[in-house]
């Protein structure tokens, strides 16, 4: 299943975001501002348990999370959301997917793999700014699922009908929240309209010097 966050404030940051003309400096601000408001609406389901809190009047009932939070960057664009993330829940543990895309074939190419013990029992957010064809957000679910998680959300940016397809028919008991879900792939299978290459415009990769 997929929610698409469609808050103005966040519409109005893509708007920004997807444009051409910004440059690598805004697009990181602007993806780290967008992450913080998805990442909101996307862990509002995660366990609470509740505690008792004594103010300085009277003892007070309270809600503190009760899970271990455990975000995971696809490398290499995932770590443009995940400072964004870490503001919102700064004691989160942190694991790592790398992953490229085959420029052939377009599938997904593991080289790099790194989990806390806490993926199992946890809370896992899969951080990637773009699902296109969806192969490399399953592969990093299916890593996961692989080391013992049972829990997993997906954060994005940007996605389309064929990504959330793929990820949904092999993994449907992840959800997916996204700021966008745009038409469709092209034929070099970048999402259209789609904001580029999110790793390139994150980095600064394609700038001019
Ligand atoms: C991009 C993006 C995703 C993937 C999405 O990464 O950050 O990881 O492509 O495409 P998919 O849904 O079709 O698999 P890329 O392979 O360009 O690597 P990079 O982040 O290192 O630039
Ligand atoms: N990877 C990107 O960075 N952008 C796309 O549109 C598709 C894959």
């Amino acid at each position: 299943m997929a929610e698409l966050i469609d808050h103005p404030l966040v519409q109005h940051k893509l708007a920004i975001i997807r444009d051409v003309d910004t440059g690598h400096k805004r697009f990181r601000e602007l993806a780290k501002e967008i992450t913080k408001f998805i990442c909101y609406e996307a862990l509002k389901n995660i366990p609470t348990k509740e505690v008792s809190v004594q103010t300085p009047v009277a003892p007070a009932v309270c809600h503190k999370i009760d899970t271990d939070l455990v975000v995971v960057p696809v490398l290499r664009a995932g770590i443009g959301m995940l400072e964004g993330i870490l503001e919102l829940a700064p004691t989160a543990r942190v694991g790592f997917v790398g992953l490229y895309r085959d420029e052939e074939t377009k599938l997904p190419v593991s080289y790099y793999e790194r989990f806390p013990p806490q993926i199992r029992g946890g809370t896992c957010i899969v951080i990637d700014p773009m699902l296109a064809t969806g192969g490399s957000t399953s592969a990093a679910v299916r890593s996961l699922k692989d080391q013992g998680a049972t829990e997993i959300i997906v954060i994005c940016i940007v996605t389309c009908p064929e990504g959330i397809a793929l990820v949904e028919g092999e993994h449907p008991d992840v959800k997916i929240y996204a700021a966008a879900i745009d038409q469709q792939l092209n034929e070099k299978k970048y999402i259209v309209p789609g904001l580029g290459d999110a790793g390139d415009r994150l980095f600064g990769t394609l700038d001019p010097e």
